[in-house]
């Protein structure tokens, strides 16, 4: 089972900053990391799941409504005496570069549903090709719209469709690669892992990554292991897990 580090080590770190991403590298475990991008004000790219800042940070309103240096104010709580800020994609790929190129993995998903943020697709591939970083990148989305968009700017795109259902998520990926002319199967299934819906002979050998979701930072660390063979018998290949330092080296 290939684990990724959802939106960095969430569990105990806060979603989606550099210290959660650091702490992902630092297991040494997680093939990847997961993590959610959307547009400020003044278009610049910016790492941060929700649409509002509110849950996050001590910031209230649209992360859209912000220019990145307002948004760059704002502290998100760490649990120490240390306060992160809302990273940058390029801070980000700062951090992960030199690993990305030893093969470490990111899967960029676009918050593209709630508002479509135009132009977004053109400046993540840009920012990614600038680097020479494509072939370490999954872009996922769960508008298939967006995904659309991301092929037409890049044909070569690695592209993984999000949805709740896995037959939801087939679907559309089937639909999308028609749309591209392509249907090689390459396009990922991103279901959520409770929806594994459909048999694992149904899935046509397909990349099927699930998530994981639903917690509000500081949760309480598990420290348990999942039994990962049950999901593999689904057909699942990969999950996107907030807790992947249990199953690390440098375990806690
Ligand atoms: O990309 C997998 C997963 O992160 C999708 O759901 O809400 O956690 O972004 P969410
Ligand atoms: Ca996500």
């Amino acid at each position: 089972m290939n684990i990724w580090a959802h939106r960095g080590c969430s569990q105990r770190h806060p979603e989606n900053t550099i210290e959660s991403f650091t702490e992902a590298i630092r297991t040494e475990v997680a093939i990847g990391i997961e993590l959610d991008i959307q547009l400020t004000k003044d278009g610049k790219l910016v790492v941060i799941h929700d649409e509002r800042v509110d849950r996050t940070t001590n910031g209230i309103g649209f992360v859209r409504d912000f220019t990145l240096s307002e948004l760059k104010n704002l502290a998100i709580w760490t649990g120490n005496d240390r306060i992160e800020r809302i990273p940058t994609m390029e801070e980000v790929l700062d951090l992960l570069e030199t690993r990305m190129r030893k093969g470490f993995l990111l899967n960029i998903e676009l918050k593209t549903s709630v508002y479509p943020y135009s132009g977004i697709e053109e400046k993540i591939v840009d920012l990614v090709h600038d680097r020479g970083l494509q072939d370490s990148v999954v872009y996922s989305s769960f508008s298939a719209k967006s995904l659309m968009n991301l092929a037409k700017v890049d044909s070569e795109a690695k592209l993984g469709v999000l949805d709740a259902k896995v037959s939801d998520c087939l679907v559309k990926a089937k639909g999308l690669e028609y749309m591209l002319g392509k249907p090689d199967g390459s396009i990922a299934l991103h279901p959520y892992w409770k929806e594994i819906d459909l048999a694992k002979e149904e899935l046509e050998n397909r990349t099927v990554r699930a998530w994981f979701s639903g917690h509000l930072f500081p949760e309480k660390p598990t420290g348990t292991k999942m039994d990962m063979s049950k999901h593999a018998d689904k057909g699942i290949t990969d999950v996107f897990i907030n807790e992947p330092e249990v199953y690390g080296v440098n375990k806690v």
